[in-house]
């Protein structure tokens, strides 16, 4: 069989780079060792973890939020076991959605491990032990990304008391404490999910602050948000040991900066300290495809490897590991071969945290701009001070508007606060059209809506906000 496209790997930059070829005419295949489509985001990431944090979110409601309302429900009771059944069905019909659309759009589907068997050849090798090679005008590597582990720490994952994201998605039981390793984004938004269902949530954390690389205000406020949730946090803490101890596990970790090391015990581990580029029994090497220094394919601003007609996409190259960057870099290369103008803007890509209150972010933080001597205003507003927020007590939170002291020209946003993950994306249009913070302040926000605390936010950088 012969193609213009084979992707090997259908997460979602695989299965959008597909979707988009087999669109705009190429014939197109693609290769899954799975039996589901969706990688990571639909099968263990994304998806699953989203339906865990909406419906642990719902258990707190019940217990704070409704009373507080006026709506009495009663002291709520846990289903673990239905709450863990939400999240499969939300899983399997999002794959099952996505077998629709390979079938609808006409694209084959090659079960097996897919590896380069030399210039416009891809081998599939299937459970069984059967391959197959295929022929095609090029390919896209789309193999995404795996748990990293820590570096220099032996960890054995037995998925159960020791685990990685996946095993936290399907705890059988609510642990009693957890620790969790890495502050990082999947640390605080599982590490969220079991202390809302009860856990008590311990998270070691070697930088001196959580969601390193995120506003460094927004952060210091969110870290204070969730120790009142019952968050403990052990900063600039490095750990250097992980082990299984009774029932339970051990974890050792030491001041980032040396000296005396500490235990904690728990009744289960979570290690989220980063994840690492798949790119295992591909061939590269045979293939001549080069890496960079952190094991990622490298490529060019065209989504191109160093060798004719192979390109990469997604978490296994380099940039953000997030699913959206992946789709958009999928359709980019989809386009780029269809003879379009494929492109993804790098400088405009959302970054949203599911925790409650979501934190979101687009562009440069403070810090950012302070190194890179960028002259800059900055526009804050919050909540408390919302209408809309006061009659859904959801008052935590601001937003943040980083402008150019000079063109106002809008250079990051960053917003804490409950559906901060929604209205980020008014910030991002205004951001991919270059809009400055006077066109965010000057159009018309509804009301009541959390939004107009953005446009408040963006007159605080040129103006007096009207509310504060
Ligand atoms: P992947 O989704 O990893 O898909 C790669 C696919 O390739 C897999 O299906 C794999 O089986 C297949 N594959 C690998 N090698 C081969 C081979 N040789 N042959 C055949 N098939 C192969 N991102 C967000 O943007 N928002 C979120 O809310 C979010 N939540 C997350 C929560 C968790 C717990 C985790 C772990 C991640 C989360 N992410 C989130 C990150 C997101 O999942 C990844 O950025 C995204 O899945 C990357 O997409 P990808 O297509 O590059 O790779
Ligand atoms: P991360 O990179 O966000 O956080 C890992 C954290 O672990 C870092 O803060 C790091 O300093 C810390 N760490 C590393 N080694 C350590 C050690 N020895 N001791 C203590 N702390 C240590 O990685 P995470 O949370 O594992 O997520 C992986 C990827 O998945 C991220 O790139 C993220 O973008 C993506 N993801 C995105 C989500 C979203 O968009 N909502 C949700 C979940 C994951």
């Amino acid at each position: 069989m012969s193609y213009d496209l084979v992707v090997i790997g259908t997460g979602p930059g695989g299965y959008v780079c597909a979707i988009k070829a087999a669109q705009l005419g190429l014939k197109t295949a693609v290769v899954e060792k799975l039996s589901t489509h969706g990688g990571t985001c639909v099968n263990v990431g994304c998806i699953p973890s989203k339906a865990l944090l909406h419906a642990s979110e719902a258990f707190v409601a019940a217990s704070h939020a409704l009373p507080d309302l006026g709506v009495e429900v009663g002291k709520p009771k846990l289903n673990l076991k239905k709450m863990l059944e939400h999240k499969v069905k939300t899983v399997e019909q999002n794959t099952k959605g996505l077998d629709f659309l390979m079938k609808k759009n006409k694209i084959d589907v090659l079960r097996g491990v897919g590896s380069i068997a030399g210039k416009g050849k891809v081998t599939v090798k299937a459970d069984d032990g059967k391959e197959q090679t295929v022929e095609t005008k090029n390919i896209v590597i789309a193999t995404g990304s795996d748990v990293a582990g820590i570096p220099g720490v032996e960890v054995k994952f037995d998925e159960k008391v020791i685990v990685s994201s996946t095993g936290a998605l399907d705890f059988a039981k609510v642990p009693d404490s957890l620790v969790v390793v890495g502050g990082g984004v999947i640390g605080l938004e599982l590490g969220s999910v079991w202390a809302r269902l009860g856990a008590k949530v311990t998270v070691v954390e070697y930088l001196d602050t959580i969601l390193g690389g995120m506003d460094g205000e927004v952060a210091k406020q969110f870290q204070r948000m969730l120790a009142k949730q019952g968050f403990d946090f052990k900063l600039g803490a490095k750990v250097t040991g992980v082990a299984k101890s009774g029932k339970g596990a051990r974890v050792t970790f030491e001041p980032a900066k040396g000296g005396e090391a500490e235990t904690i015990e728990a009744d289960a581990v979570l290690i989220a300290t980063g994840r690492k580029p798949y790119t295992e029994g591909l061939g590269l090497k045979e293939a001549g495809v080069e890496l960079d220094e952190r094991g990622r394919i490298k490529t060019d601003g065209h989504l191109r490897t160093n060798v004719e007609g192979i390109y990469a996409i997604g978490d296994v190259i380099a940039g953000p590991m997030l699913a959206h960057k992946a789709e958009d870099e999928g359709v980019a290369v989809a386009e780029i071969l269809a003879g379009q103008a494929g492109h993804v803007n790098y400088d405009v890509i959302p970054g949203v945290v599911y925790t409650s209150p979501e934190v979101a972010s687009v562009g440069k933080t403070e810090e950012e701009l302070k190194k890179a001597g960028v002259d800059y205003t900055a526009g804050k507003f919050p909540f408390t001070a919302n209408g809309r927020a006061r009659a859904m007590l959801q008052t935590d939170g601001f937003v943040k508007i980083l402008a150019d002291k000079k063109t106002d020209r809008v250079l990051g946003v960053h917003i804490v606060g409950f559906g901060a993950g929604e209205m980020i994306h008014e910030a991002a249009v205004l951001m991919e059209f270059g809009g400055s913070s006077e066109d965010l302040a000057r159009t018309c926000h509804a009301h009541p809506t959390m939004s107009e605390a953005v446009k408040e936010a963006a007159l605080a950088t040129f103006a007096k906000p009207i509310h504060m």
